[in-house]
């Protein structure tokens, strides 16, 4: 049998336009008009991992959407990899900003793409990362080369918290024991530059209330004499940060861990530009917490975020009104050692404080979870760098990232194992954002990469 590279060469077309086929199925977990298609998908995927070469393939119900769960177990003396991903996609509104419409793919090049890269929500975050791993799996099984057990567990949720999951998990510990965890939902510096995801931050996500009046008023019969819950509200939230763009809920930095001068400055060596971070972005200048670089602040801080922000009257043209009701969606990116739960108890009643005479403050929280962080001595570390390495012609580079994927921390609880975070998507792919791409380079790179780090994993495991 051929080795990888003449095998991805020769199947290439194919591997795309199968994941064309599943990136055009809108799995949008957080809409239930959608939720057909979010079913629709986990069939595609069951398919996909039966036709991989999975020996045992189901659907599991859930209180919500299903996971799919397979594996291919070869000999149960050797070692597990569990592979993890995630089949549903974030809503593609604004829609009107997508220079191609979101659930109709197309390859087009980019800057950074010159090899062309697919346009369509979810061929990053995570549908194409996690096909890269069906598609590994499929050259290991026709080669001969699948050196340990697999499974697979890829769910429908983890858009909107991955709620199934922790219950899934919590239940079926002995199906899901495994050696590893991988998982291929993160990014990486460059396509010359790989990186390994060393740690992930926790997530508070809460929507907040603010109620005046009992109903919207002329603002010139009252302006002046109710509190306005849109003033109110903005106001409360500017008090969320100080001058050093601190936050100011007492307690909050508590139990956050500070990284040694050390660490920070082997941190600092990832290749990195300012000035090309602020022309991506066009922006002038940088913000963010003081004494911290723009690394430090996007990975080992905890950051408090408004997400959406509304009330009043947004229609075109004027109205004039006091509105009864304003409201915001506020996310907090924690760290490790930061408990999500606590914080969320410490926001709500500090929040709650906060809120002057004149107006009632409700506080519902939405989810959450807990943060990461994995050393680089495992053997799952060593061969992912094993891995990289040789697809990629230099070591990659340990990073700390910003984003959540909080079912992790529950991975290691639950089943008492550690994650590796490969990840080959790139920051500037457009994740979550209107024009989400994954490249074509990556893609097949991935492909490339994973049959590898089975092979390392299991000969540093002996
Ligand atoms: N794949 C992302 C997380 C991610 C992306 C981590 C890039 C590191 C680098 C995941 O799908 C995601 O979007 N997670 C959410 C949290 C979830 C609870 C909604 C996030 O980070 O906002
Ligand atoms: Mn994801
Ligand atoms: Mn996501």
């Amino acid at each position: 049998m051929e080795n990888i590279k003449t095998y991805i060469q020769e199947h290439k077309d194919r591997f795309i336009n199968e994941l064309i086929e599943l990136l055009k199925i809108p799995s949008v977990s957080a809409d239930t008009a959608y939720a057909q298609d979010v079913i629709a998908t986990s069939e595609a995927v069951k398919t996909s991992l039966k036709k991989a070469g999975c020996d045992h393939v189901e659907i599991c119900d859930t209180p919500g959407y299903p996971i799919v769960y397979a594996e291919k177990i070869i000999d149960p003396a050797l070692p597990t990899v569990l592979v993890y991903g995630h089949y549903d996609v974030q809503p593609p509104n604004p829609i009107e900003l997508w220079t191609s419409p979101p659930f109709e793919p197309v390859i087009k090049k980019t800057e950074i793409h010159p090899e062309g890269a697919i346009f369509a929500r979810g061929s990053c975050d995570d549908k194409g990362q996690m096909y890269m791993h069906i598609k590994a799996l499929e050259y290991m099984v026709q080669s001969n080369t699948l050196p340990c057990n697999v499974k697979f567990m890829i769910e429908g949720e983890e858009e909107v918290g991955s709620k199934s999951l922790s219950w899934f998990v919590t239940r079926n510990q002995e199906k899901l024991s495994c050696d590893v965890i991988l998982i291929s939902d993160t990014g990486m510096i460059s396509n010359q530059q790989p990186s390994i995801t060393t740690g992930l931050r926790g997530l508070s996500y809460v929507e907040v209330e603010v109620t005046g009046p009992n109903r919207d008023l002329h603002s010139g019969l009252y302006g002046g004499a109710v509190a306005n819950p849109i003033n109110v509200l903005t106001k409360m939230i500017a008090s969320l940060h100080d001058e050093n763009n601190h936050i100011t809920i007492p307690s909050f930095y508590d139990n956050v861990t500070e990284l040694s001068l050390e660490e920070r400055a082997e941190m600092a060596k990832a290749p990195f530009s300012l000035e090309a971070y602020k022309k991506a972005l066009d922006l002038n200048d940088i913000y963010g917490e003081k004494g911290y670089t723009t690394n430090e602040r996007n990975s080992i801080r905890p950051t408090l975020d408004v997400n959406g922000i509304w009330g009043g009257y947004t229609g075109e043209g004027a109205k004039t009104v006091i509105p009864s009701q304003a409201f915001a969606k506020i996310s907090m990116r924690l760290v490790p050692n930061q408990d999500w739960e606590a914080i969320t108890t410490l926001f709500t009643q500090h929040f709650i404080s906060i809120a002057p005479a004149g107006v009632k403050v409700k506080v519902k929280p939405h989810h959450g979870g807990q943060g990461y962080v994995t050393p680089i001595d495992s053997i799952g570390y060593k061969a992912a760098n094993k891995a990289y390495t040789e697809t990629f012609g230099v070591p990659a580079i340990p990073v700390r990232s910003g984003g959540s994927i909080p079912i992790v921390a529950l991975f290691e609880k639950e089943l008492k194992s550690k994650t590796i975070l490969m990840g080959f998507g790139l920051d500037s792919d457009a994740i979550h954002s209107p024009n989400e791409h994954f490249g074509i380079f990556n893609y097949l790179k991935g492909i490339e990469t994973i049959p590898l780090f089975y092979k390392y994993f299991v000969e540093l495991s002996k």
